[in-house]
């Protein structure tokens, strides 16, 4: 654990409402969660194209390629899942910050993990839970990992040999063996319209009451 008595927090005099009010949206953390294989990545790009589309900005994290950079030193232990979780949560949340609708796909198997990255990113969080079984993930097998994983070529590996803690409440729950990918689109943009996240209005008013 680092030293962090001698550590002060500061505060921006620019409130978030106000970036939102540049980019006509609110921020958000949409946390894809479900096994390998469930669709995650494959959803979170065309959820991208959809909201770019609409004239959003969005920026997607996704598992394997965080993995390539910001959390390389980091396998497949509970204790790394839970550090990997950690920072994309914190990463996500800062994002969120700036306006940015952020399009997260990881497994974040653990439910602990998950509520840490919803409180840290204090009430913009939209959990997004892939129902798929993982008898389907592994029928679909696109990267050949279950077939390792049963071969033991590979330790921990969710659904096999590492749990996955199914989500309770989640805000959009999507099975993609029932809807198409642009279904589970029309699904949690429709959510993102609903609560509000593109009310432009509301944002004037809460910008009003920030500045005042
Ligand atoms: S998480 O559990 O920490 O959230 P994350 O989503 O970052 O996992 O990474 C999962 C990706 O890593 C999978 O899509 C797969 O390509 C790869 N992978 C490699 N080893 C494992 C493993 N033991 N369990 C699950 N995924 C693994």
């Amino acid at each position: 654990m680092s030293d962090n008595r001698n550590l002060t927090r500061t505060h921006s005099s620019v409130a978030a409402v106000q970036r939102e009010l540049m980019l006509g949206q609110r921020g958000a953390v949409i946390w894809l969660t479900g096994l390998s294989g469930s669709g995650k990545s494959t959803l979170a790009y065309a959820l991208e194209r959809r909201l770019t589309k609409m004239g959003r900005l969005t920026f997607a994290l996704d598992g394997d390629n965080v993995r390539m950079g910001l959390c390389k030193d980091l396998g497949f232990t509970p204790e790394d899942r839970n550090e990997n979780i950690r920072r994309i949560g914190e990463v996500a949340a800062l994002f969120a910050e700036a306006g940015v609708l952020v399009l997260t796909s990881f497994i974040s198997p653990y439910s602990q993990d998950r509520a840490t990255a919803r409180a840290t990113s204090k009430g913009s969080f939209v959990e997004v839970y892939l129902d798929v079984s993982v008898e389907v993930c592994e029928r679909r097998d696109p990267k050949g990992l279950y077939k390792k994983a049963r071969a033991g070529e590979i330790a921990n590996f969710t659904g096999i040999s590492a749990p996955y803690e199914e989500p309770a409440e989640p805000e959009i729950r999507v099975n993609t063996e029932e809807l198409n990918v642009e279904e589970c689109v029309d699904k949690i943009v429709a959510y993102l319209d609903t609560k509000g996240y593109f009310n432009v209005e509301s944002l004037k008013k809460q910008a009003e009451e920030a500045q005042a």
